[in-house]
């Protein structure tokens, strides 16, 4: 499909060029164009259209001068050019072939390895990506096709059910991937990236999608080569951030400064791989969707909320970066900050990104950093039972002797607007606990007059309702309530209305990284973390750390494969918070 526009006389008044401004526009009114974000930068004699998000061509802007019309890049290089004379023409996007590229960079990597490829061949599998596609890997390490072939087909796995095609669809993703050496400060070596990619491209328009699998300190020079020698010229380039984002307020705000030299805002997509589970990604639904529910998210019907996140392992695995960084940025400021704007949010306008985010970063804006004495930090010590030996967090071997890093945290947070004015939000992360689990619990208040009171059998200051959802283990979400024991007396007893995903939906859920993944590429940026939203949330965290820091406060000691310090119960007690039942399902 062409859609024709005239264009304005190559001795355009700004009224004419402002009417074609209009018909461009208008093109999305009446849906001919779909999914873009037109800008109308001024209008003038010189204006320029831009049209993103949408596979090119209409990721293309254009843009007059004089009697041209030139087609530019969403970064704004210039592709070539039409005479005025005859006519503009927008194209659509059936008829132009489109190629996608995705560039892994720091493909030797530990998350490269074990959870990119592994979802971008989820994602061929379930045949989410493009017919044509290549995906390169780009790294340090001296590697040929092959060896990249066989480093990442060790982690690569089919979904369960569908085996049978299983060797024949590896063999089929593992002949579409690449591998380039280079430097990450090298923009001679990203000009030889280019010009295989180019090899993999030719005679089509290219899309090009660079994860970036590389310590933060690289972010920045990784970025300028690959936006000088590498990026598409006909198509859109996107790049995917994984944090951290910086170690404060100060230092995110530089690493986002740095990286707009390079790049527009909505070319970086931040990933937080926490929003892209099932469960998170769900609550919208569970909220918008449901009367029930939406009716009773507020102040005057909750009680507390509790965002858990605890891990049976330490930080084996993370290297050296962990100690200056520690839970409350590693998980806290990262995920669950985020989470609990995802969960507090008011009604966006639509689901659209930006409605979501807008709504976000209102709550972000609304949490006043948490004082210190609303806050237990923990650190884990070894354990040793029998041949089994848990090494204290001081005892890794990129530990420094007495280090005050945090492996836990339990923090209360209050949100200051009218929905939520007064509710503890108490967030609690920690490493080296007994259970890997991953929950929101949202508990409410009790029911006035206690009519059961003395017949309840239980305790029903204990015995609220609380709605539970579970990512971890075993996606579920129930409703705690209180039922009546059946037979002749009047004893109650606490049940649980039980939605278990694995009973409900056996078909196994895609990965974060798949969902994520997916969503770069169709330009969807609803879970990644917008610039003002990572600002926010630094504004909650960087008095505490520094405050932390200042008074260099101690780390409560917590067994290895225990329930964490004992402070939690007190800053709970605090609250009226009940301590949830880590066993129940
Ligand atoms: C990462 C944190 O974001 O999430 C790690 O940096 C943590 O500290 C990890 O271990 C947990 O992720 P998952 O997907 O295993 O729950």
């Amino acid at each position: 499909m062409a859609l024709q526009l005239n264009p304005p006389p190559a001795s355009s008044s700004a009224a004419s060029s402002c009417k074609f401004c209009d018909r461009v526009e208008k093109l999305f009114e009446h849906k001919l164009l779909t999914r873009g974000v037109l800008q109308r930068k001024e209008c003038g004699p010189r204006f320029r259209l831009k049209v993103s998000s949408m596979q090119p061509p209409n990721a293309v802007s254009l843009e007059t001068e004089g009697s041209a019309v030139q087609y530019l890049t969403s970064d704004g290089k210039s592709i070539g050019s039409q005479d005025l004379k005859s006519e503009i023409t927008v194209m659509g996007s059936s008829k132009t072939d489109v190629t996608l590229s995705i560039i892994v960079v720091g493909a030797s990597g530990e998350l490269a390895r074990s959870k990119i490829f592994p979802a971008l061949f989820a994602l061929f599998y379930e045949d989410h990506l493009t017919k044509d596609f290549t995906i390169f890997g780009y790294g340090r390490t001296v590697m040929s096709d092959d060896d990249l072939r066989s480093s990442i087909s060790e982690n690569l796995g089919c979904r369960v059910g569908n085996r049978g095609s299983c060797e024949d669809k590896m063999n089929q993703f593992l002949e579409r991937c690449f591998y380039c050496t280079g430097q990450y400060s090298s923009e001679e070596h990203f000009l030889e990236l280019d010009e295989k990619l180019k090899e993999k491209e030719v005679g089509m328009l290219s899309n090009r999608l660079y994860y970036l699998a590389v310590p933060p300190h690289l972010f920045v020079d990784a970025v300028r080569c690959s936006k000088r020698r590498a990026s598409s010229n006909s198509g859109w380039t996107r790049v995917i951030v994984e944090k951290p984002f910086g170690q404060d307020l100060e230092s995110s705000r530089k690493l986002t400064r740095d990286l707009n030299q390079y790049l527009k805002e909505d070319q970086i997509f931040r990933i937080n791989h926490h929003l892209g589970e099932e469960l998170f990604d769900n609550l919208l639904a569970l909220r918008f969707s449901n009367l029930v529910f939406e009716a009773l998210w507020s102040r005057n019907y909750v009680r507390n909320v509790q965002l858990i996140f605890s891990e049976d392992i330490s930080t084996e695995g993370q290297g050296r970066g962990y100690e200056d960084y520690g839970v409350i940025r590693d998980v806290m400021q990262n995920h669950l900050i985020h989470l609990l704007a995802l969960f507090a949010m008011e009604t966006p306008v639509s689901l659209d990104a930006e409605d979501i985010r807008n709504e976000k970063v209102k709550v972000l804006r609304s949490i006043s950093p948490p004082r210190l004495e609303d806050v237990v930090i923990g650190q884990h010590k070894g354990y040793r039972e029998g041949n089994m030996l848990c090494r204290a967090f001081t005892d890794g071997p990129t530990v420094s002797e007495g280090s005050l890093t945090p492996t836990y945290a339990a923090a209360t947070f209050f949100i200051n607007n009218a929905r939520w004015d007064g509710v503890p939000f108490m967030v609690i992360a920690g490493k080296g606990l007994h259970s890997k689990r991953a929950e929101i619990r949202v508990q409410f208040r009790h029911v006035p007059g206690n009519l059961y009171g003395r017949n309840a059998g239980a305790d029903l200051w204990n015995a609220t309702n609380e709605l539970v959802l579970r990512v971890q283990p075993d996606e579920a979400i129930y409703l705690r309530i209180n039922n009546k024991v059946p037979g002749l007396g009047k004893r109650l007893d606490r049940s649980n209305l039980n939605l278990l995903f694995g009973t409900r939906y056996p078909k196994e859920v895609p990965d974060a990284y798949e969902r994520l993944l997916l969503d770069a590429i169709k330009g969807e940026r609803r879970l990644f973390i917008r610039n003002d939203e990572l600002e926010a949330s630094w504004s909650i965290f960087t008095p505490l750390l520094k405050a932390l820091k200042a008074r260099k406060v101690q780390p409560e000691l917590y067994p290895f494969g225990s329930e964490g310090p004992v402070g939690v119960h007190y800053l709970a007690a605090k609250y009226n918070i009940l301590c949830s039942d880590f066993d129940e399902h």
